[in-house]
């Protein structure tokens, strides 16, 4: 299994496990992913949700031979795909999500951060959102919810460019909660998580629900929108040239596309 999850006073930990592949994440773990926030709604045993990767990496977002492998063929499909009932869960989940980031965090590695409403980083933590030089586009409503966040042209910058960036500058645009020492960032989320997990739950889960107020059904929305793209993109020969430019350790050459 490549996700890992346990349960101990009140924080269920959901730890990316596949560092041989930089803990790209698979159709399979995001259903594992998307069950455990399903269970989670219903367990007393948990209060709060903490995602965490290793030292070494956060997550190098999707795993790229999937998409290549099993992409979808329909629209119906790729709302249905695992990736997307993951980022269904998470944006809707009403228990505290809590994220500790090392290294690099690619694609949904950034993303889901956008739901997650602490988020710690460590200084060695890096951003990126290649996303149109994979020749797709955003999802996880990341169109919406970054420029919101960063403005629009910082976004833009991030999502058409897909500039990387450090911790620092993830903490100044609002991505992350705080920065701490590579060394310390696991026991500072993880003490943070335990923290929500004494405050009273409901008053906790209505402060959440007040805070995202009418986000949720735009979030929805554009989720919706942005997977039908998604799922029309990944099918183009621009996202087969990148996938396969990856894979053969080559720059990808799109100059033959219009
Ligand atoms: N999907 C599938 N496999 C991946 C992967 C991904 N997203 N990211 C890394 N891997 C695999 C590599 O193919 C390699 O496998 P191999 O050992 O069988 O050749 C292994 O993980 C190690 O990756 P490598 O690129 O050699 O490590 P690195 O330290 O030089 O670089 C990253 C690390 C994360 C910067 C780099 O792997 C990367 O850019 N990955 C792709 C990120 C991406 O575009 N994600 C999709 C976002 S939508």
């Amino acid at each position: 299994m490549s996700i890992l999850t346990t349960i101990d006073q009140g924080v269920l930990t959901i730890e990316f496990d596949r560092l041989d592949k930089k803990n790209a994440i698979t159709s399979a773990m995001y259903t594992q992913m998307a069950e455990a926030f399903a269970a989670a709604a219903g367990d007393d045993a948990v209060r709060v949700i903490l995602i965490r990767g290793k030292r070494e990496v956060f997550t190098a977002g999707n795993d790229l031979e999937d998409f290549m492998q099993r992409p979808p063929r329909t629209a119906e499909e790729a709302a249905e795909a695992p990736a997307f009932r993951f980022l269904r869960e998470i944006s809707e989940a009403a228990k505290p999500v809590v994220a500790a980031v090392s290294g690099p965090a690619i694609g949904i590695g950034t993303t889901l951060l956008l739901h997650c409403d602490l988020v710690y980083a460590a200084d060695s933590a890096r951003f990126s959102l290649p996303f149109v030089a994979l020749g797709l586009c955003p999802e996880a409503a990341s169109s919406l919810l970054l420029p919101r966040l960063a403005g629009y042209q910082r976004a833009a910058e991030k999502l058409l460019l897909g500039e990387p960036f450090d911790a620092a500058h993830a903490e100044q645009i609002g991505l992350v909660t705080r920065v701490v020492p590579a060394a310390e960032l696991a026991d500072v989320a993880l003490a943070q998580a335990r923290k929500l997990a004494t405050l009273p739950a409901s008053s906790l889960r209505e402060t959440k629900r007040l805070m995202k107020g009418g986000d949720i059904a735009a979030v929805r929305t554009r989720m919706a929108e942005e997977g039908q793209v998604f799922g029309r993109l990944l099918q183009s020969p621009e996202a087969k040239e990148a996938f396969t430019a990856f894979f053969e350790k080559r720059k990808p050459d799109f100059s033959r596309f219009s």
